[in-house]
């Protein structure tokens, strides 16, 4: 790590889960630890973190807040409630930054439902931010793309030349977020926004992208966690080779 500036973390964790298809899918275990667990490991012994807070429904404060004491220090951990939509919530948890002390200032904000993110890919998304104000981790897009047409047949190949998957976590200097999210949300612009840097975006702001993972999934299926739980075995037998 080459910078030692604050950052806080929020972690988004106020989702439904519904293409999940059953249960709370960031309390499913990973190979001894959850997806919650993990996500916020990620980030609890950094030197350079030193806020997380949990975005959730309140009446999961205190099971959340038991669930993660083995992993981060309860005084570095903070609980804000839920929006409806994920930019709700994530305006919840910039808001709430300000009665921090010492005050951060830069935040990266990261899916609860992204547990593998290697730390490298932090790394550098932190440090562009420190120079540049905002990083974006992105994996260039692998697979030929296709619009489906309304009779289930195909419409169209999309050119997947300078096509990107957007990751997380997304890192930003917090003031310019709060304020772009704040002139948007006077404006009634935000319904339609799924990530932060598109508040960037609408702001006319750049976004630098920073490099992403495959790594880096997001649990969103049950099939998401098999893969998953695959990472987690065969990164934990090279660990133990290693050992040996
Ligand atoms: O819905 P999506 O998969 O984009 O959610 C990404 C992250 O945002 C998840 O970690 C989810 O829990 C969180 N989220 C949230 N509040 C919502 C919707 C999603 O914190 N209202």
């Amino acid at each position: 790590m080459t910078h030692t500036a604050s950052f806080a973390v929020i972690i988004p964790a106020a989702g439904s889960g519904s293409r999940f298809g059953g249960g709370d899918k960031l309390l499913v275990d990973l190979g001894g630890l959850t997806v919650l667990q993990r996500s916020v490991a990620l980030f609890a012994h950094r030197p350079d973190v030193r806020h997380i807070t949990l975005v959730t429904a309140p009446d999961r404060f205190e099971a959340y807040r038991s669930h993660l004491r083995s992993i981060v220090s309860p005084d570095k951990l903070h609980f804000v409630p839920g929006g409806r939509e994920r930019w709700e919530s994530v305006l919840n948890g910039l808001r709430s930054l300000s009665s921090l002390t010492p005050p951060p200032l830069f935040v990266g904000i990261h899916d609860a439902a992204r547990p593998l993110t290697p730390p490298a890919i932090i790394d550098e998304a932190f440090r562009v931010t420190v120079e540049r104000d905002a990083a974006l981790p992105c994996l260039a897009e692998p697979a030929t793309l296709k619009r489906m047409g309304e009779n289930g047949c195909v419409a169209a190949t999309i050119d997947r030349r300078g096509l990107y998957q957007a990751q997380t976590p997304q890192c930003f200097n917090v003031a310019k977020l709060l304020a772009g999210f704040e002139k948007l949300h006077a404006a009634n612009q935000l319904a339609d926004v799924t990530d932060d840097a598109q508040v960037f975006e609408r702001n006319g702001w750049p976004v630098p992208i920073s490099t992403g993972s495959p790594l880096n999934l997001k649990i969103t299926t049950a099939a998401d966690v098999e893969l998953a739980r695959a990472i987690v075995a065969s990164s934990t037998s090279t660990d133990s080779s290693h050992a040996r």
